[in-house]
């Protein structure tokens, strides 16, 4: 229907606001893309800005994630095109069309994305990326095994939403290609140094 197509553009839209490369210009901060890994989102942004401007970053990118996904069901769009919404979001973030289509990796807009699926989803989901992260303290392998799980939470209490959910992962882990080689050669970037351990 006009209102399914409109709402996919309007996500497309909305995910390509790189927050990260707009709070960092707008707090003088490095370009994100130049800088640290490269990449616009909240952990790089994290590296070059600490952690007001990160904290920033990823609401605004969780949120508008988030709105798009929330308008559609609320005007009644069915699952299949709330599916099409969520990737059309984080389409957006990875190839944004006001930044030459150079973006993100889709972690925080993915995760907002599917947060109206339910509290449980979002609630797993987030424990298992933040149990990740501070068991290794890598962002990155976070985004990987989220990415890996996801679709089998979703597959246990929405089975509906497993195929745009198994997109949306399929999307993370290509683009994290590059953290998944430096992750196995041991060259990935912690968020925090580890404390050497006293021989
Ligand atoms: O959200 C992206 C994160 O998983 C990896 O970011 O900057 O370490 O490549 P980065």
């Amino acid at each position: 229907s006009a209102i399914a197509l409109g709402m996919i553009i309007f996500a497309y839209l909305c995910g390509s606001i790189s927050s990260a490369i707009l709070v960092c210009r707008l707090a003088g901060l490095p370009d994100p893309r130049q800088n640290g890994s490269g990449n616009p989102g909240a952990t790089n942004v994290l590296r070059i800005g600490g952690k007001g401007a990160a904290i920033a970053v990823l609401l605004f990118d969780v949120f508008k994630g988030m709105l798009p996904v929330w308008l559609a069901y609320a005007l009644g769009v069915s699952p299949v095109y709330l599916g099409l919404t969520a990737i059309a979001a984080c389409l957006g973030h990875i190839y944004p069309v006001f930044f030459r289509f150079k973006g993100g990796k889709g972690v925080a807009t993915a995760f907002g994305a599917i947060a109206p699926i339910g509290w449980d989803l979002t609630g797993l989901v987030s424990g298992t990326w933040l149990l990740t992260v501070l068991l290794s303290g890598y962002s990155s392998l976070g985004a990987i095994v989220s990415a890996l799980i996801a679709p089998f939470y979703v597959w246990w209490f929405k089975p509906q939403f497993t195929f745009p959910v198994a997109m949306l992962s399929c999307l993370i882990l290509l683009r994290h290609h590059d953290n998944i080689q430096r992750l196995w050669r041991g060259q990935e970037t912690r968020l925090w140094k580890r404390k050497k351990k006293k021989s």
